[in-house]
């Protein structure tokens, strides 16, 4: 047993969740008022397939609302919408914003939207993107929000694969130094969906041009003006509460189900042990409503607690500077800042001494959180050093909707270790196994697994398609969870996660599958063969590097090449994709069954040690790749 496991709160908590996680969860579940409560948290009787609270029932938004405003809340800032390109602040009080979320249900209920419906919600980060998500909870209607840096056919895609009865947009969302126009981008993916919802609902921005009744949909706030509020439905704890498309290796995104109870518990659990927050607290977390991070801690999760929660519409720099963050933090108070490691990095870059932290009183802030990737032992240290609080590593996935591992500053603070996100979060038990499933020496680099059931709050499955739940996460190793992720434990219990060991790859904090920007590669007329990797990028973190093997007999210059190809993935994709590097070569690294060797060839890019795997094909075009690509290049 390691110094962690040994002794203290955690210790004892951790030791719960395992040996008796019905009395921890049952006890975690009090924190949430039920219609029904639970009389028991596991349903195990489908394994691997688990359901949490299977006789419970409640609504997510009577608990993220009505509950504070019963409770003397109502005054209290819920949500603040903090615009930093447009230069406005705006404050919802709990009472606020209970009104304004019971009216658009009103209007979704209207519509004949019902419990069980799917509602695709394209938004940017305005107070509206929470206030439908919200209302869909109200009602029992299913959101799944789509980020607003994809393109239409991305849309199109999680469309065709959620079959909503609505879709709710804005205008556009706003990047510095341009636009982004919404409704052209939702016209062509309705255009390209045979699922294509009856209802449109578009809230209008003045500052981009484009409105609902140039493509004859609903106004926003004509509907919300004339709206009768509508009331919570209560739901089976086990119903879904929304999808989540998340980028897997194919082109096909997954779309991860999120329960209703077990991510209510689990989330409330987390404000508390995790992050210390608690009612009349503030925290902001900068990152966007169409990533996990967003729903969960957004959205969600301060909400569950009666906190105050920050939308904010910027960027960490440029908007207008790299004290954009600080400004943020002293103007509303906040308590714990959640960000990505690439916006601290952007940070530094901008302002190395921090001259701009100077500028602003940050004495509010306790603690900063940082996950979406790993937090480089650098960059830890330059927050550390500057900020002189504790940076928190935590790590965790759409999957899981909350961290897997994490310092918990509210349970007990645990000393730091640079590059690790700590232990085990209550209810995970992670291990470390080789490529036959067998738990490996503390030190030992191996495939992180997690032994199931996974805790509440965690995925239900892949919406309609079980299979492919099972396939991709559960039949690797028989009795665990594949994260995908790759790392150790050392010998304290600590994890060190060190990436991915599939082709998903994570540029500035975004989860991107390299084989869908293959599929659009691809479909270039001059190329053959083509792989796409992800190297090492200094700002964020990786970014996509394409490598293209020409047709026989393809003339085309290499500079007009790489240009098609980045609008080709701009379009397709998304801008969010960064896809910008093309490099031409004779032939691909492959295995003698055909598998391209990407692996290697991110080793070289990255030049790092790589061995030659005894399987390869032809070794020349892999001498050929390393001459090209090389140290020294
Ligand atoms: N809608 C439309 N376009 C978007 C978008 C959105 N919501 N978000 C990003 N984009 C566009 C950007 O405008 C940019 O377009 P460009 O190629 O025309 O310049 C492109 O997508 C790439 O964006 P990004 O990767 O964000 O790079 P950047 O250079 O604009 O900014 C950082 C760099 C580090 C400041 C930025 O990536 C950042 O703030 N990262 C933090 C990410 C984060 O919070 N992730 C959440 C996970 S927890
Ligand atoms: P997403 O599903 O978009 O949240 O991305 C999840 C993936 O991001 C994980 O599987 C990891 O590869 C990576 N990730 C997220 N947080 C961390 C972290 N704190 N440390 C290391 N990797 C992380």
């Amino acid at each position: 047993m390691s110094a962690v496991e040994q002794s203290g709160a955690y210790a004892a908590a951790f030791a719960e969740s395992v040996e008796n996680p019905e009395r921890f969860w049952l006890k975690a579940a009090e924190a949430i008022d039920w219609v029904s409560a639970p009389t028991k948290a596991l349903d195990d009787s489908a394994a691997p397939m688990y359901r949490w609270y299977p006789d419970a029932t409640l609504n997510t938004c009577f608990n993220a609302l009505d509950r504070h405003v019963a409770a003397g809340r109502g005054e209290q800032a819920a949500l603040i919408y903090d615009s930093a390109m447009i230069g406005t602040t705006r404050t919802y009080s709990y009472a606020d914003l209970l009104d304004e979320v019971s009216r658009f249900a009103g209007v979704l209920a209207a519509r004949g939207i019902t419990a069980g419906d799917r509602v695709v919600i394209y938004m940017p980060m305005i107070p509206e993107a929470a206030i439908a998500m919200l209302a869909c909870a109200r009602i029992g209607a299913v959101h799944s929000v789509v980020f607003g840096g994809f393109a239409a056919a991305e849309l199109a895609a999680r469309i065709d694969d959620a079959e909503p009865t609505a879709l709710i947009t804005a205008s556009g969302g706003l990047e510095p130094g341009r636009t982004i126009e919404y409704l052209p981008m939702v016209a062509r993916a309705l255009g390209l969906t045979d699922n294509a919802p009856a209802t449109v609902i578009v809230k209008d921005r003045e500052q981009i041009p484009g409105a609902a009744a140039d493509h004859g949909w609903l106004d926003w706030d004509t509907e919300i003006a004339n709206a009768e509020p509508a009331d919570c439905v209560p739901v089976a704890a086990t119903d879904p509460l929304y999808i989540l498309y998340t980028s897997g290796t194919t082109g096909k995104p997954k779309g991860v189900v999120r329960d209703n109870g077990g991510h209510a518990v689990a989330l409330a659990w987390s404000m508390r042990n995790l992050y210390d927050i608690g009612a009349g607290q503030t925290m902001w977390t900068a990152s966007d409503v169409g990533w996990v991070v967003g729903h969960s801690y957004i959205v969600y999760a301060p909400l569950l607690v009666g906190a105050t929660t920050i939308v904010y519409e910027g960027k960490p720099v440029g908007t207008p500077d790299a004290g954009a963050f600080w400004r943020v933090v002293e103007q509303h108070r906040v308590r714990a800042l959640f960000t990505a490691p690439t916006a601290i990095r952007a940070i530094r870059k901008e302002d190395p001494d921090a001259a701009e932290l100077a500028k602003y009183d940050v004495s509010s802030l306790v603690t900063l959180f940082a996950a979406g990737e790993r937090l480089d032992p650098d960059t830890y240290e330059w927050a550390t050093a500057k900020l002189g609080m504790p940076v928190i590593d935590h790590w965790w996935q759409t999957e899981t909707g909350w961290a897997i591992c994490a310092n918990l500053r509210g349970l007990e603070p645990m000393p730091i270790k640079a590059g690790s996100p700590t232990v085990s979060v209550p209810g995970y038990r992670v291990q470390i196994v080789d490529g036959e499933g067998t738990e490996v020496e503390p030190g030992t680099e191996g495939n992180i697994v997690i032994g199931l059931p996974l805790p509440p709050g965690t995925l239900a499955g892949l919406w309609r398609d079980e299979e492919r739940y099972v396939k991709s996460y559960l039949s690797t190793f028989a009795g665990y969870y594949l994260t995908g992720d790759s790392g150790y434990i050392d010998a304290d219990g600590y994890v060190f996660v060190l990436g991915r060991s599939d082709d998903v790859i994570n540029v500035a904090g975004h989860r991107l599958s390299t084989g869908a920007m293959e599929a659009v590669v691809a479909q270039h007329a001059a190329v053959a063969e083509c792989a796409v990797v992800g190297i090492k990028d200094d700002l964020k973190g990786q970014r996509p590097s394409g490598y293209v093997v020409l047709k026989a007999g393809a003339d085309i210059d290499r500079e007009v090449l790489r240009k098609d190809l980045v609008a080709m993935v701009r379009d397709q994709i998304g801008a969010v994709a960064t896809f910008r590097d093309v490099t031409v070569v004779q032939a691909l690294p492959k295995t003698r069954s055909g598998k391209i060797l990407r692996k290697t060839m991110r080793q070289i890019a990255d030049h790092e040690d790589y061995t030659v795997p005894s399987t390869i094909e032809d070794p020349a075009v892999l001498d050929a790749l390393a001459r090209l690509l090389g140290p020294g290049q």
